[in-house]
């Protein structure tokens, strides 16, 4: 049979209708325990902290969503990182892209260093700078592509090739919270292991904290369910349930996103008050040919820069009216943010400022809204004029 289309998956994949009354919808288990018939005879749940329906509902839509084998759902993507992170043991050495969301260094410099885990943060970008940092206890090599925030890219296949080439070859895993498999399906490419903050455009409408994980061997599933039931940072099933809901939308979202997002991302471009923009869709960014080779789209994210640095970063964010100041990303509401102050101010500022995270630096989620509205707003916040009533 043909293989189904990526909405159909994202509507149907995991939720047959519910055996007991038919229902369309994946019902909210929202049970901790399941009695059981006998000793040793269960119905395949035992305690919601190991499994629970609805959360497997959205484990299994999103694992073939990316072509995995199965996946595994935490109760945030940083729960998500800190499992994958659990994989290793002291005295690995773990490679991480330099431009990465915050929070990813944060737990590897300030927790995981003290269990003698090795961490390099380097520019992937360039899949020969890899190459040259792989040691012989190197495990894992973990990227992001676009990169939070300044929307650099790696070459995962390139990546995928050099790992490859190692007698005792290191994982490769790939956050794909950006551009979602909508856009972007790292398994395709040569990743063992793709995760997820499902907190941002898997949800899509800023209501819940989540993370996933997907593998594409039992091997590593296994281990993934171990830890997800050892460490019990679980999804809760209400939350699995609205993401669920989101995912159904995720196609429809993301070809608005990415359009939306062109459109501000254009005009930014032309506009007198702006000196860089950073949108992978356009046809000048530094790894354009790498987005065509592995992108489908590119999503709403895009980071520019001002004249008048930060000052003229904080009157642009203070001024806006449709758009809001936040840091979350890839919901149906335009979301403004500076990286060097919110979700990214605990990187040094001499480190952040090598990586391209200046204090200039502005990240802008675009959102789901008519798409003269979001320019508009952002042409009279950079005029400093503000005609816009909420
Ligand atoms: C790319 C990326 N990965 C992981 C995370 C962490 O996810 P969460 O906030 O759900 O813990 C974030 C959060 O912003 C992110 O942007």
């Amino acid at each position: 049979m043909k293989e189904l289309g990526f909405s159909t998956k994202a509507i149907h994949s995991g939720q047959p209708p519910d055996p007991t009354t038919g229902a369309i919808l994946v019902p909210i288990y929202q049970t901790t325990t399941y009695v059981q018939k006998e000793v040793g005879k269960d119905k395949g749940y035992t305690y919601s902290r190991g499994g629970n329906p609805t959360v497997k509902a959205l484990e299994s839509n999103i694992a073939d969503l990316e072509g995995g084998l199965a996946g595994t759902a935490f109760a945030s993507g940083m729960a998500a990182i800190s499992a994958i992170m659990a994989l290793f043991k002291a005295g690995d050495h773990i490679i991480v892209s330099e431009v990465v969301y915050g929070g990813t260094p944060r737990l590897c410099n300030s927790i995981l260093t003290n269990y003698g885990m090795e961490f390099s943060y380097i520019d992937t970008s360039e899949a020969s700078n890899v190459e040259k940092t792989i040691k012989r206890n190197t495990k894992m090599v973990f990227i992001e592509t676009p990169g939070n925030p300044t929307m650099k890219i790696s070459d995962i296949k390139e990546i995928a090739k050099v790992v490859g080439r190692v007698q005792d070859p290191p994982l490769l895993v790939v956050d794909n919270t950006f551009p979602t498999p909508y856009f972007q399906q790292p398994f395709k490419l040569g990743a063992d292991l793709v995760m997820h903050s499902t907190t941002k455009y898997l949800d899509g409408h800023n209501a819940t904290i989540g993370g996933i994980v997907i593998s594409k061997t039992p091997e590593i599933d296994e281990r993934l369910k171990f830890i997800q039931k050892s460490v019990g940072a679980v999804l809760s099933p209400f939350n699995a349930w609205l993401t669920i809901m989101g995912i159904k939308t995720l196609a429809l979202r993301m070809e608005r996103h990415n359009l939306n997002a062109l459109g501000v991302a254009k005009f930014l471009k032309q506009h007198q008050k702006v000196c860089s923009v950073f949108y992978p869709g356009l046809p000048d960014h530094p790894q354009h040919a790498i987005v065509k080779k592995q992108m489908t789209g590119i999503g709403g994210m895009i980071a520019f820069e001002l004249h008048g640095g930060v000052e003229a970063g904080k009157k642009l964010m203070k001024s806006v009216k449709v758009c809001s100041l936040a840091e979350n990303l890839g919901s149906c509401e335009t979301l403004i943010t500076h990286p060097a102050t919110m979700t990214h101010a605990e990187i040094p500022k001499e480190k952040r400022e090598k990586i391209g995270i200046t204090d200039g630096l502005v990240r802008i989620s675009v959102g789901l809204e008519d798409v003269e509205d979001i320019i508009n707003d952002l042409d009279n916040a950079l005029k400093g004029g503000i005609n816009y009533v909420r």
